[in-house]
């Protein structure tokens, strides 16, 4: 395949007979259909996004599909969180149906992680099974959700509680594509690419810390930055696809950052990643009270998260929140209690997370407590 401006990263998911290639270019949505012609030579092509992203990339890439002569059909859905349910997956099943996809077509998904998520479970179960290829569209999507091969949707009794493992045939994230993500929602993602260094790689925080204003202007270092976070994703997904085990480590601030998003009704109030930077910011501040990880790490993590634009206390948080009862009844939901203790993600310091499974749901408790 002779591209004209080769990728400046590739990133190889080694999963055997389901492995596949994360590319990350600056212009990787303008050459997808060079690359797509490619590979899956004589395809179809469904792509499902959603409005704002049709609005902002879906005419790169039909321009770059049209230019390497792809049929394609669109599906577009309304965008936000309410997608990911069972009357948006209807929709976008039977549009695959009416457009006459086949199985050796292919689904794209096209936008952040609630497209993706989606589209690709219409993909695991249209058919019984088509490819599908990732466009992620959000840094979100680009570092996390588009990496590993989790999708589905979301049911009335919890998020992401419907759903299948179905990896896709290829990843392609457009780093130029960020450019008209908003702010806010750029700084969400980027707490989970801090996670990453966080959790075992205290090099790639530090390099966070030094490159961080030219991650968020583009160029060079948002691209290694994105490369980085998908391989260190790669890697626990290849070392436990079906999470197990070490892909806990991932949840990293999520136990804290999931009850702070129900406690405020996953609204505006709080974007998933803006929890995430709280929770890691408490996960660490526990840790430090517990005498496991050096209290100045604390400091230090809550200076560049919020450097980045992003929340690190309960007080940050607009409004009201609920009582402490209330976030630890989130908590044990989040995760399983037994006898009174939790399992977390607790941290020795910068790039030392381990899974504890024997945390005592009281220490939570007062620790919230002294937090507000
Ligand atoms: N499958 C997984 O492993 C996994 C992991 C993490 C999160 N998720 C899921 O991902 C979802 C969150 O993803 P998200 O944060 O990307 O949310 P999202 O898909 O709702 O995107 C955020 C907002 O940005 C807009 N947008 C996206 N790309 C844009 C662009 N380039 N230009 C302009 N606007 C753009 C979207 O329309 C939306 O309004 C949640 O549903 C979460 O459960 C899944
Ligand atoms: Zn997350």
């Amino acid at each position: 395949m002779s591209l004209q401006h080769p990728p400046l990263h590739t990133v190889h998911v080694p999963l055997g007979e389901r492995a596949y290639d994360i590319v990350i270019a600056p212009d990787a949505i303008d050459s997808a259909g060079e690359r797509l012609a490619a590979m899956f030579p004589g395809a179809r092509y469904g792509i499902v996004t959603d409005q704002n992203v049709a609005e902002a990339q879906l005419p790169r890439l039909l321009a770059s599909l049209d230019a390497a002569g792809l049929a394609h059909a669109e599906i577009v859905l309304p965008a936000g969180e309410a997608t990911k349910s069972w009357t948006h997956l209807q929709t976008a099943v039977d549009a695959i149906l009416a457009a006459r996809l086949e199985r050796n077509d292919i689904l794209i998904a096209l936008g952040g992680g609630v497209i993706g998520d989606l589209a690709g479970f219409a993909a695991a179960i249209a058919r019984r099974g088509m490819d599908f290829v990732q466009i992620p569209t959000s840094l979100l999507a680009q570092v996390d959700s588009s990496v590993g091969g989790k999708t589905g949707i979301n049911s009335g009794h919890g998020k992401n509680l419907v759903g299948a493992f179905h990896q896709p045939r290829l990843v392609l994230a457009d780093q130029q594509a960020l450019d008209t993500l908003p702010p806010r929602q750029f700084a969400a993602g980027y707490a989970e690419v801090v996670k990453y260094g966080l959790i075992d790689d205290e090099d790639f925080f530090f390099w966070l810390e030094a490159n961080y204003p030219e991650i968020a202007a583009g160029g060079p270092a948002r691209a290694e930055a994105i490369a980085r976070a998908c391989a260190a994703k790669a890697r626990v997904v290849v070392e436990d696809e079906k999470e197990t085990g070490v892909r806990a480590l991932l949840n990293l601030g999520h136990t804290f950052g999931h009850a702070l998003e129900k406690a405020t009704g996953y609204s505006d109030r709080l974007l998933h990643g803006e929890g995430v930077a709280i929770g890691m910011a408490l996960a660490h501040r526990f840790s430090a009270r517990l005498g496991l990880a050096p209290s100045q790490d604390v400091g230090r993590i809550e200076a560049h998260l919020k450097a980045a634009g992003l929340p690190t206390t309960l007080a940050d948080i607009p409004g009201d929140l609920p009582p402490t009862d209330t976030l630890m009844d989130a908590i044990a939901q989040d995760k399983k209690v037994s006898r009174g203790a939790l399992t977390f993600i607790l941290t020795r310091g910068i790039g030392k997370a381990f899974i504890e499974r024997g945390v005592e749901a009281q220490a939570v408790k007062s620790f919230l407590e002294d937090m507000r």
